[in-house]
């Protein structure tokens, strides 16, 4: 399913000269530790994560320093760990985040770990709306909506903060993925959603927000596919 958006949001991207594009399949390799920071981004589209491991399934990667016994099982990767990168990072242009937001079990105590996601950069319509304002997200003719990401809360200064006192914008660590945005648009040709917490709660008092959005159209007949 995945796939055949991929090749068909691809090939309206490429309407003219002929020439097939390959979705280029990005690596990011983060050793685990308390200092580290994983960062995904995309210069043209929104992140996609295809694939992502949290543990160890290679012995070379992030071993300097380590002893065998650190390094000795490479069949250790925790469960779920795909979709709490997806549910970070899918729709964004950029995301950043540690290998400790992603832990939630240690998969293999005394064995030292790292993240590894592979992530494609997928055309996509992307916006931001600041909190109180209503945000419509709309297909053309016969097109239906499919939401690649959504994201309600604050993760930098600059975004939304005009004549907003600094207190409102410090709190840069207001990361709440959406699954409502989804929920309320997907399958339509046009939908309306307002960027508040009376949709999607507060996930951080006093900070002022906004709706981070990434979405495709897609031919109606195609649903289901
Ligand atoms: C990412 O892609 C590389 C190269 O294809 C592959 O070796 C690696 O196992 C992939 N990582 C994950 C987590 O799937």
């Amino acid at each position: 399913m995945l796939l055949f958006r991929l090749s068909s949001a691809l090939l309206l991207a490429t309407a003219g000269p002929l020439v097939l594009p390959v979705a280029v399949t990005e690596r990011a390799i983060t050793c685990d530790d308390s200092s580290s920071i994983q960062r995904l981004s995309c210069e043209n589209g929104v992140i996609s994560v295809q694939s992502a491991l949290y543990g160890r399934a290679d012995r070379q990667i992030c071993s300097e320093g380590r002893s065998p016994q650190q390094l000795a099982n490479t069949r250790c990767s925790q469960e779920g760990t795909v979709d709490l990168v997806k549910s970070r990072c899918d729709g964004k242009t950029v995301c950043e985040f540690s290998p400790g937001d992603i832990r939630t079990i240690d998969p293999c105590n005394g064995i030292v770990k790292y993240l590894d996601t592979n992530y494609t950069c997928v055309p996509a319509i992307h916006f931001v709306t600041c909190e109180h304002s209503y945000t419509t997200l709309q297909c053309e003719h016969g097109q239906v909506i499919f939401v690649y990401g959504a994201d309600y809360g604050r993760r930098d200064h600059t975004t939304c903060s005009y004549r907003r006192p600094a207190s409102q914008t410090e709190n840069v660590y207001c990361s709440n993925p959406t699954s409502t945005v989804a929920e309320i648009c997907n399958g339509k040709n046009r939908c309306t959603v307002r960027a508040s917490n009376s949709v999607f709660g507060d996930p951080c008092a006093g900070t002022f927000k906004y709706l981070e959005v990434a979405y495709t159209c897609e031919c109606e007949y195609l649903q289901g596919f």
